[in-house]
């Protein structure tokens, strides 16, 4: 699968329709690029994740994460993306740190063994086929340390409030990229044959992200103590 070609595709489409360039970078990544960029940074503190460990995001988009984890003192940072176009604005969101951004083939991370603290994909599962984001599991365990983790966010059918969505791409009579659905069971399964331990599974509609302070969403959905990124979430361990 070409992802590069559907997703510049729909980048393209993207800025030809929204009325100002900064909200199509915004939203090819789904939107509120400060706040779901926050919830992100505030997941990756929950699960133990230090300022100075090495950070590898496959799918990084225009740098919703980064920019955050920049401005918050994160210091070892390689994001990974197939648009060119949201590389290059992904790092001009993290002019002042010394962050990587690079542009993958699609399915496999061209970091050395044993280097990373953490490999996360946030959004990214959702438009790849099951196959594809099984070998991005199989390289992000290469490369990661002894107890190094994978976060990953995920659309769910275990999940009520994601049917909505998969009605909507039912209902879509060209879609513009590959979306996908995952279950609990799938990836519990996933986990144990690639050999990693589940430290957590969560569907989604449950707020469980600690938040430092509060966030309102473009929609006006607000969070106060704990956030949700909307997605379900799994984080696990190299055991
Ligand atoms: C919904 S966006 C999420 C971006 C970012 N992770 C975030 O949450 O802000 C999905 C991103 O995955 C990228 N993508 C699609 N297929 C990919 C692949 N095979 N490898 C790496 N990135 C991919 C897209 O270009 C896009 O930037």
């Amino acid at each position: 699968m070409d992802y590069s070609a559907s997703y510049n595709k729909f980048f393209k489409k993207l800025k030809r329709n929204k009325s100002s360039k900064n909200k199509a970078y915004s939203y090819a990544v789904g939107g509120d690029y400060e706040e779901m960029g926050y919830i992100q940074m505030q997941l990756l503190k929950m699960i133990g994740i230090q300022p100075n460990h090495r950070i590898v995001d496959v799918g990084c988009g225009s740098g919703r994460l980064a920019h955050q984890l920049a401005k918050n003192g994160f210091s070892n940072y390689t994001g990974f993306d197939v648009v060119p176009e949201l590389l290059s604005f992904a790092k001009s969101q993290c002019a002042k740190s010394h962050f990587k951004f690079m542009k993958t083939e699609g399915t496999h991370i061209p970091l050395p063994e044993n280097s990373a603290n953490l490999v996360c994909f946030f959004s990214v599962f959702t438009h790849l086929f099951h196959q594809d984001s099984y070998k991005y599991l199989l390289s992000a365990k290469s490369i990661l340390k002894q107890n190094g983790k994978v976060a990953f966010s995920f659309l769910t059918f275990d999940e009520d409030e994601h049917w909505v969505e998969f009605y909507r791409l039912v209902e879509l009579e060209k879609p513009t990229h590959h979306n996908q659905f995952m279950t609990n069971s799938q990836i519990e399964i996933w986990a144990d044959k690639l050999g990693f331990t589940i430290d957590r599974l969560e569907t989604g509609s449950t707020p469980f992200i600690p938040l430092e302070k509060e966030v309102i969403l473009e929609s006006g959905a607000h969070f106060r103590d704990l956030g949700s990124l909307g997605q379900g979430v799994c984080v696990l361990s190299k055991a």
